[in-house]
């Protein structure tokens, strides 16, 4: 019987414990039969680039990067492909032949994936999103390729205007200021602030005009609860809402599928996942 390959995939971050990537990783190899190891590995911040070389020097074939190190994952990498390369951020490596270095970005075609799972979004509509770190950059060109526009508000209004400044080459997108937002007139509004990581809402929303039966929200984060976020939403009468598991187990996928050719089945793996939760919102 010939021997079969064992791959070796790890995922960097810090922290990195409460990461649900193992698990779904686990699955996938359920799913699709194919057998690897994967593991977790919590970085110090100074010592990245040298723990990840040496792990693709030695036996890694392939990573997942987490936060905070998504930027220096873009900088180390050999090359990278289109979607890294506009938004500076890279969240998967991948060995190719003498050791060249792979760099992708596969969050925003994960959210995508799920937007469009969950048949929350459509060509040319309208977005709200709310924060301007490293997750909403992430997903911008994804959304603006379905010729949506996009507000983009936050907290520190200059970090907005930054974002879109730099992003309108790509579509429509604006910064506008908190004060200014007095109505809600949007079909999807994202949360891609990591306010609700401390349980906080956005209080942005709360002096806003909205129509919860034409407003979809997505948070990108997510929680074995309803996060402060989709709370907020449902408190006010919405319906219609998804936390980011979904967009977690697709980015996976798409990782899975730059190492190993295969996508895996999505669907079933959210399924797994949400069966233990206490509360369903899809
Ligand atoms: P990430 O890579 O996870 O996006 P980040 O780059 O530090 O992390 O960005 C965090 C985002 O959450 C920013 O938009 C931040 O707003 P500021 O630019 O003003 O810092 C936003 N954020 C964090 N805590 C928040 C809070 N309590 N209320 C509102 N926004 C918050």
């Amino acid at each position: 019987m010939p021997i079969q390959k064992k791959y070796n995939y790890l995922l960097f971050g810090n922290p990195v414990h409460h990461s649900k990537s193992p698990i779904i990783y686990k699955y996938f190899s359920h799913n699709t039969g194919l057998m690897f190891d994967y593991n977790i590995k919590q970085v110090e911040n100074n010592m990245f680039s040298n723990v990840v070389l040496e792990f693709f020097k030695t036996y890694g074939q392939g990573a997942n990067v987490t936060v905070p190190f998504k930027e220096e994952a873009y900088k180390l990498s050999h090359i990278v492909t289109r979607r890294a390369q506009m938004t500076h951020s890279v969240n998967v490596l991948k060995k190719l032949k003498n050791n060249i270095i792979l760099g992708d970005n596969t969050d925003g075609i994960g959210c995508l994936y799920d937007l469009n799972r969950l048949n929350f979004i459509h060509m040319n509509q309208k977005i709200l999103l709310i924060g301007a770190g490293g997750a909403a950059r992430g997903i911008i060109p994804n959304l603006l390729s379905l010729n949506c526009s996009i507000d983009i508000v936050n907290r520190t209004f200059s970090r907005a205007l930054h974002v879109a400044s730099y992003f309108k080459k790509f579509g429509f997108i604006k910064a506008i200021r908190i004060d200014d937002l007095k109505v809600l007139n949007y079909h999807v509004v994202i949360n891609a602030t990591s306010a609700g990581i401390h349980q906080e809402c956005s209080f942005f929303l709360d002096n806003t005009i909205f129509y919860p039966e034409r407003t979809v929200f997505y948070d990108l984060f997510y929680d074995d609860k309803l996060t402060p976020f989709l709370q907020w939403y449902q408190d006010h009468g919405g319906i219609y809402y998804a936390d980011g598991i979904g967009m977690l187990v697709s980015q996976a996928a798409y990782s899975f599928y730059l190492w190993n050719g295969i996508f895996p089945n999505v669907q079933s793996v959210i399924n797994l996942l949400n069966k233990n939760k206490k509360y369903f919102c899809e």
